[in-house]
């Protein structure tokens, strides 16, 4: 399975360890001559960098990107681009103690018992680090998403909680907490956290502001659910709610429904998602992180040889991820919205070009090649049972009733009755051949 590749508007493959060589991503499949984003590439990753803050891994990381590939004087080529990050600060001797013991936590123990193998060397892949390809794409999408705005902050750090939201504090202060009257109280409860050699997790809200009705495609496809996916797949989140969440479950339909009114909706408790497509009200989500699961307080565990273990873990880590994730949330959101946005366009033949139409076509042939493919295992499945229960292969009269039944349904949809003779000649040869 191709888990590190990520089919939406903009695929892309990740790629990069902790304390490998390089983070990055590939992108094979971009129209030629955008210009392509510096500025923002480089602003979304100067915002997910751990600041010099007390609170963030002590790792010191300049994150510099570099475009390998695709890009010529400024503009994509329409090649494959291939941009990576390396790593310049990575200490993996800090990790050399806990090489063979599972940190309690973190991926090492269920992805051992998966792979056989994990990269002790910072989490390799299970790291924060990994986040770096995400927030390169994600950044790559500002142009194309205006003028949407996504906005993300913290509503609870630990046992802290914000009273009230003020946007401007919070672009001021390394927390991105919104709430001057009790930041000073949030930090001396940060600092007595990190010096019990412990950490903390909290809720972020996320906002989407300026949003469309219309995007999402039921059923398998609704926005709230690609969008929790899309979440969920970052490393710490575990949970979301959208609208008033895991409260709606206990109010009445009286005070859950958004009434409506000619001016829009008068409230929004369901989160602007309605059926699994945006309703046009703002987007509205929480997500819940859990504290940063490697801590210096002595925790039991065990090794990969079943010996029992007491770690105190070193290394540099952060005490609280919502600063750092915040980032990683917002290019998430873009690139679920993007996926959404474009084939929202498809359906309605929006501003296509030759390229969405091709892709448009691609995706059709794709899914003839898929209905081929199980019509074929089907075929087999089908031959085994006739070979038990002794039934001949070949049946001369369901052929010519098939035929005599498609031939109808193709004049019903105007395709042409030799053209589907033809093919329908061919699949059932090669049915036959398989049973
Ligand atoms: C931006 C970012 C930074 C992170 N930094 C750390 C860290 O310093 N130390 C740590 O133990 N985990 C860190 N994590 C969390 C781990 O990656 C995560 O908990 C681990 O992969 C296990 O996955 P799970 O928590 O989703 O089950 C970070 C995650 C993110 C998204």
């Amino acid at each position: 399975m191709r888990a590190n590749f990520l089919q939406r508007y903009l695929g892309f493959t990740a790629f990069g360890e902790s304390h490998g060589e390089a983070m990055g991503i590939v992108i094979e499949d971009i129209k030629p001559n955008i210009d392509f984003p510096y500025k923002e590439v480089e602003e979304a990753l100067a915002k997910r960098r751990p600041a010099s803050s007390l609170y963030a891994s002590g790792r010191r990381e300049p994150d510099r990107f570099h475009v390998l590939s695709g890009v010529f004087e400024g503009k994509t080529t329409g090649m494959p681009i291939c941009i990576v990050v390396y790593n310049k600060d990575a200490r993996a001797e800090d990790y050399l103690a806990l090489r063979d013991i599972f940190r309690p936590g973190h991926a090492d123990y269920s992805w051992y018992q998966k792979f056989k193998i994990i990269d002790w060397r910072g989490g390799g892949r299970a790291s924060g680090r990994e986040t770096i390809s995400r927030v390169i794409a994600g950044s790559m999408l500002d142009d194309y998403l205006k003028p949407i705005e996504v906005v993300t902050y913290p509503l609870s750090i630990g046992e802290m909680s914000v009273t009230t939201i003020d946007q401007e504090f919070s672009q001021k202060n390394e927390l991105k907490w919104s709430d001057s009257s009790n930041y000073q109280e949030l930090t001396t409860y940060l600092d007595r956290i990190q010096a019990e050699k412990d950490s903390v997790g909290g809720i972020v809200q996320c906002e989407i502001n300026n949003i469309k009705a219309g995007l999402g495609d039921p059923v398998f496809e609704k926005l709230d659910a690609n969008i929790a996916k899309a979440i969920l797949s970052i490393g710490g989140v575990k949970g979301i709610e959208f609208g008033d969440g895991f409260q709606l479950a206990s109010i009445l339909g009286s005070e859950s429904n958004d009434q409506m009114s000619t001016a829009g909706f008068i409230s929004n408790h369901q989160g602007g998602i309605l059926g699994g497509v945006s309703s046009g009200n703002t987007i509205r989500f929480r997500v819940a992180i859990k504290a940063v699961p490697s801590i210096g307080k002595a925790q039991k565990t065990i090794d990969i040889n079943g010996n029992e273990k007491q770690i105190e873990i070193q290394g540099r880590h952060d005490i609280c991820l919502i600063p750092r994730i915040l980032p990683v949330i917002e290019a998430m959101i873009k690139l679920s919205l993007a996926d959404a946005i474009a084939y929202q366009k498809l359906i309605a033949g929006e501003n296509l070009d030759l390229k969405d139409y091709r892709e448009a076509i691609d995706k059709i042939d794709e899914d003839i090649l898929l209905a081929l493919l199980r019509r074929m295992k089907i075929s087999e499945a089908i031959g085994e049972y006739k070979k038990e229960n002794n039934i001949t292969i070949e049946n001369k009269e369901r052929e010519k009733e098939l035929l005599a039944a498609l031939h109808e349904k193709a004049r019903i949809l105007g395709l042409n009755t030799d053209l589907v003779s033809e093919l329908w000649a061919k699949i059932i040869a090669e049915s036959k051949r398989r049973q």
